[in-house]
């Protein structure tokens, strides 16, 4: 069997579909080289001395930890010199950095939470790392925050590593998902499924449901029709998977089909949801919507939301398309 490295795969992207800019390919190597470095951060552990707090805060009002400013830093430094850059932001950092003056810009604007899933490092459950690419408006020499608030719909390319029994890396740039796994004697990410779909129907689906009580009515009453089983509506029994880590659920979605909901929750009136955006909403549902499933807030796309701060929270139902229509439905 001849295997496809990660490299061997872009270029003949490049060359046959005219889908890839040079840029751009060369922009995925680099991410796809940082998660590397993070796979092995992460893998090595306690033996690196890795695990625990960092003792410090982030913008979204959480403890980072240790492995969380480690993976924003390898993805900074990875990603600063390429040339194809205007500017960088992220889950860990208040606001956009800018490429240094010494260093040449590119015309891409990358999004990234460095390490997702990380309340999950200590205990050694799958954690990843999202990405999202978007291009920066034309003419600007300095890109600002102003600059990334674009709807979803107008990312080149996002995609997601996931650190877990295997270390994969899933992408997409609007031509389908594809899926590489390390091999990590070669240091070589090699294609391993290709045009990944999302079944349409599931009898599985994700939600973290100690917040139930907290819940709008039409996530009560979607969520009350599944736990009711084949004596409910919908005539069939349901598994229920909760990982708290949305790499890992949106993996296991895109292999095996299912749902995943992270609803808006009553106790924090002015936060449509949990989850950001820019960083984890927009990339997770390009890459589902690429891959046949859907992905809304209950009341419309994701990807068209126009975006109004880097930090946006949003509510998220994403996954097998039958799934996602009903409980959108409900929320007309
Ligand atoms: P992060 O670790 O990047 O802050 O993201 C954590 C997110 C997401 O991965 C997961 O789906 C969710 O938070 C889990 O939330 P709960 O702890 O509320 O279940
Ligand atoms: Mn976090
Ligand atoms: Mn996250
Ligand atoms: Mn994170």
């Amino acid at each position: 069997m001849s295997r496809i490295s990660l490299s061997r795969f872009l270029i003949e992207e490049q060359r046959q579909h005219g889908a890839l800019p040079p840029d751009l390919r060369l922009l995925i190597e680099t991410v796809a080289r940082a998660c590397k470095a993070i796979a092995h951060s992460v893998n090595k552990g306690a033996l690196a001395g890795v695990l625990g707090d960092a003792g410090t805060g982030n913008v979204q009002g959480e403890a980072q930890k240790k492995l969380d400013v480690i993976a924003n830093d390898i993805l900074l430094e990875a990603n600063e010199w390429g040339g194809n850059l205007g500017a960088m932001a992220s889950e860990e950092m208040e606001l956009p950095h800018s490429i240094p003056d010494h260093m040449p810009r590119g015309r891409y604007l990358l999004l990234f939470d460095p390490l997702d899933g990380s309340s999950n490092i200590d205990v050694n459950i799958s954690v990843g790392t999202i990405f999202s690419v978007l291009e920066a408006p034309e003419g600007n020499e300095q890109p600002t925050e102003q600059d990334f608030l674009q709807p979803g719909s107008r990312q080149v390319a996002a995609g997601y590593a996931l650190y877990g029994p295997q270390n994969m890396l899933v992408l997409t740039f609007g031509q389908g998902v594809y899926g590489f796994t390390l091999d990590r004697e070669l240091g070589s990410w090699v294609l391993t499924n290709s045009r990944m779909q999302v079944p349409e129907t599931t009898k599985e689906f994700s939600i973290n449901m100690s917040n139930q009580r907290h819940w709008e009515a039409p996530v009560q009453r979607y969520i009350g029709e599944l736990l009711a089983g084949q004596e409910g509506p919908l005539g069939k029994d349901y598994n229920m998977r909760w990982v708290a880590s949305m790499v890992a659920e949106v993996h296991r979605i895109l292999v095996r089909g299912g749902v995943f909901m992270y609803p808006k929750d009553a106790r924090d009136p002015g936060k449509p949801g949990k989850l950001r955006l820019m960083y984890e909403g927009n990339p997770m549902a390009f890459i589902i919507e690429q891959a046949g499933g859907a992905a809304t807030n209950g009341h419309q796309r994701i990807l068209d939301i126009q975006p109004n701060g880097l930090h946006e929270r949003v509510a998220v139902f994403l996954g097998s398309r039958e799934e996602v229509e009903r409980v959108t439905a409900y929320h007309a």
